[in-house]
């Protein structure tokens, strides 16, 4: 079984950043590619803040943050993927845009390399058909905020390899997750049960159950979750969310997946949440409440 050295990483928004981060983390070498200059700066600034904050927080020590500074490379390109053995996408959760940059790296990549895609929603088998390598493709689904939460999804698509299950497991360890093990079915596991928790908050708050206030503080101290429903909605990003929505929607045609009208207009407006500046609530430049 080929050593994992190198990871490439599609994408540099929230989940991208986060997932070169851990990896960078974990020692392995790291590039990460956006599509322009501006993407890949945030991208990079977003690593930097926390990195800094885990060193504020004695997370990790100053040399530490040195080293995992030095493993991360930053690239428009995607002519540096050819050496990697990991690729983890985490671009925008658009289906065709996803199967296009799979079949670019396909080309370019070693035959052992392994390829998942970070992606909630969207079917893993229709992302690996795009490849000539569906047993060496997998969901691998990280959480918000990445460096932090301890969970990841692997997930098996139709043509997934029992050794490329193993090895995305073992892969997922050695960043310090805890992996379990999802089918390829829209949603997974988490975001399944999550996503029309989610909705049914925006519905309750529609039908006039109670402010946003008394239900985000109704969830944490009635039910110790760590954010209130509207919190964790501005928090992922109201654009997030819908897109996820209207994927599951479709997939398993339930009205439980289905946007409720408040978000969508909500989005329309711009109103993303924490990366807008607003959304259910306002925020400022530093993504801290009003
Ligand atoms: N690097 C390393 N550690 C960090 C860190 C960083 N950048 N930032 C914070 N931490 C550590 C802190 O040191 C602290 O550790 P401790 O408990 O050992 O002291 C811990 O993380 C918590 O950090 P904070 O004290 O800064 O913040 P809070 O206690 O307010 O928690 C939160 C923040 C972790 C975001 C918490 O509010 C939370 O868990 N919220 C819910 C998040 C959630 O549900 N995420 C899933 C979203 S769904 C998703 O992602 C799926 C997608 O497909 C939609």
């Amino acid at each position: 079984m080929p050593d994992i050295r190198r990871v490439g990483v599609l994408g540099a928004g929230l989940m991208g950043s986060g997932i070169a981060e851990v990896c960078a983390k974990a020692g392995y070498e790291v590039v990460v590619r956006e599509v322009d200059e501006k993407a890949l700066a945030a991208g990079r600034r977003r690593i930097e803040q926390s990195l800094s904050k885990a060193i504020e927080r004695g997370k990790l020590t100053a040399s530490d943050g040195e080293a995992i500074r030095k493993r991360l490379r930053f690239s428009t390109s995607l002519e540096e993927f050819s050496s990697v053995g990991f690729v983890i996408e985490a671009i925008v959760e658009n289906l065709e845009a996803k199967r296009e940059v799979f079949k670019a790296l396909d080309a370019l990549c070693a035959p052992h390399a392994i390829f998942c895609s970070n992606t909630s929603s969207l079917t893993i088998a229709e992302m690996a058909a795009a490849t000539a390598r569906p047993d060496r493709f997998a969901g691998l689904h990280f959480f918000n905020p990445v460096p932090v939460m301890k969970l990841v999804e692997v997930v098996r698509a139709i043509g997934t390899s029992d050794e490329t299950v193993a090895r995305v497991t073992a892969f997922a360890r050695s960043l310090g997750k805890e992996p379990i093990a999802a089918r390829d079915n829209s949603g997974f596991v988490v975001n399944r049960l999550l996503v029309p928790f989610l909705l049914d908050a925006i519905r309750a708050y529609e039908q006039g159950v109670g402010s946003l206030e008394d239900v985000d503080t109704g969830m944490k101290l009635g039910c110790a979750h760590p954010m209130g429903p509207f919190e964790l909605l501005d928090y992922v990003g109201l654009d997030t969310v819908y897109a996820i929505a209207e994927i599951m929607f479709t997939e398993y045609r339930e009205a439980r997946f289905a946007p409720p009208p408040l978000l969508k207009r909500m989005v329309v407006a711009g109103r993303y949440g924490r990366k807008s500046g607003r959304g259910f609530f306002e925020y400022d430049e530093r993504g801290n409440r009003k």
